[in-house]
């Protein structure tokens, strides 16, 4: 079967198959992708009651699976773990495949359980979630959090593929759905003018049921293809990933991860870093509106009254040290988007603030 996307990453070659329905096929593509490697599904208890029997009859009734709760405080190096103990159990050996079928959280450590496990077993990644799918999937980075902070433990590994099955989508809760599409409207700023206007002025409800989903996750799938490809390791251009982040993770750190989503801080975290571009030159005023009015359009959830002064120092900036400067990602236009690497606090501020006044009037 033809992939979607060659992705070639440090020469490892990591096909991206992209559509509705690939599950069915998943036992055709892992004869193409791990010829003669013994499968073993790793997933979620809440991916399995939903899409275990597609895979099942997609792998064969015979085909191990290994359970792993999903949420965030469970990717934890035990996790990890208990799965390597599992792995044992299995007698697996190095001619296994790991089926991986789950959203980021599953995805992230169980693709580092497989690439330790014996010094590194291959693996499969299935995403079932839509940010997963154009996000986390793709990029080679696996990992588990740490008690003093996110995705601190981990390592750069490819998978043999990575099967996105947009119908898998369906059974998503809408709060999840409108995560991942801030990661696509992110992409669509920063590389893909045509994916920003598939987005645009289309509500999440309204994008859902859309036959424009394949298009959506595979033009987001490529802007980051691209972006890794070039940058395997982390180096300089996956900074422009980063888009919205910056602030973004302030809020998900301040709310102690519990308030909103990842997708929702980001899409607030893209109004600010709007802002900060605007006040330099490099985004006009109608495409600001332009790009903020697509943000609101998809609802994102206000995470509450907020300190300025706490966002900017959790976005990594002291105000006592003046002089500190700041690296952030910025568009330059719908579809274009620069590393900009002399941020000061005082554009932070004028950042924060717009996105403080635009939440306080916002109505969600
Ligand atoms: N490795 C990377 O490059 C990278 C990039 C971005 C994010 N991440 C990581 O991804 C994680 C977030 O991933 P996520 O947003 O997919 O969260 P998640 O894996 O926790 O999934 C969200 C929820 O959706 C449920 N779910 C998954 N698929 C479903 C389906 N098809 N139907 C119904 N429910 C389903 C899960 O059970 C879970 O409750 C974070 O840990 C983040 O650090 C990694
Ligand atoms: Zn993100």
């Amino acid at each position: 079967m033809r992939a979607t996307i060659d992705l070639e990453q440090q020469g490892a070659h990591s096909p991206i198959f992209i559509g509705a329905g690939l599950l069915a096929k998943l036992g055709a593509i892992l004869d193409d992708v791990a010829p003669g490697l013994r499968p073993v599904i790793v997933t979620s208890p809440t991916v399995d009651r939903f899409h275990g029997e597609a895979i099942r009859s997609a792998l064969g009734p015979d085909t191990p699976l290994l359970l792993v709760d999903d949420g965030e405080e469970q990717k934890t190096l035990d996790c990890v773990s208990g799965l390597i103990d599992r792995f044992l159990e299995l007698g697996l050996k190095r001619d296994s495949v790991a089926v991986i079928v789950g959203g980021g959280v599953v995805g992230d450590a169980a693709g580092f359980a497989a690439s330790i496990y014996l010094r590194g077993v291959a693996f499969v990644h299935v995403p079932t979630t839509l940010l997963a799918q154009v996000d986390s999937s793709i990029g080679g980075k696996l990992g588990v959090n740490h008690a003093s902070g996110k995705n601190l433990i981990g390592c750069f590994a490819w998978p043999r593929a990575v099967v996105s099955d947009t119908a898998v989508l369906e059974t998503l809760p809408p709060r999840e759905f409108r995560s991942g599409l801030f990661e696509a409207l992110k992409s669509g700023v920063i590389g893909d003018r045509s994916l920003f206007e598939l987005i645009e002025k289309r509500g999440s409800s309204e994008i859902r049921p859309a036959g424009a989903l394949t298009e959506i996750v595979e033009r987001s799938a490529r802007v980051k293809s691209a972006i890794v490809s070039d940058d395997p390791r982390e180096a300089g251009r996956r900074m422009l990933l980063n888009y919205g982040h910056t602030l973004g993770h302030a809020i998900e750190a301040v709310t102690r991860y519990r308030m909103i989503t990842h997708g929702d801080a980001v899409g607030w975290g893209m109004i600010a870093a709007n802002r900060i571009a605007l006040l330099r030159g490099m985004l006009s005023s109608e495409e600001v509106t332009r790009i903020n009015s697509a943000i609101l359009e998809l609802e994102p959830e206000s995470p509450g009254a907020l300190e300025p002064g706490e966002l900017i120092s959790a976005a990594g900036f002291d105000k006592k040290f003046s002089s500190s400067r700041r690296v952030m990602a910025l568009p330059a236009g719908i579809g274009i988007c620069k590393v900009v690497d002399d941020i000061s606090a005082e554009e932070l501020e004028a950042g924060v603030e717009a996105m403080l006044a635009t939440w306080s009037g916002s109505r969600y």
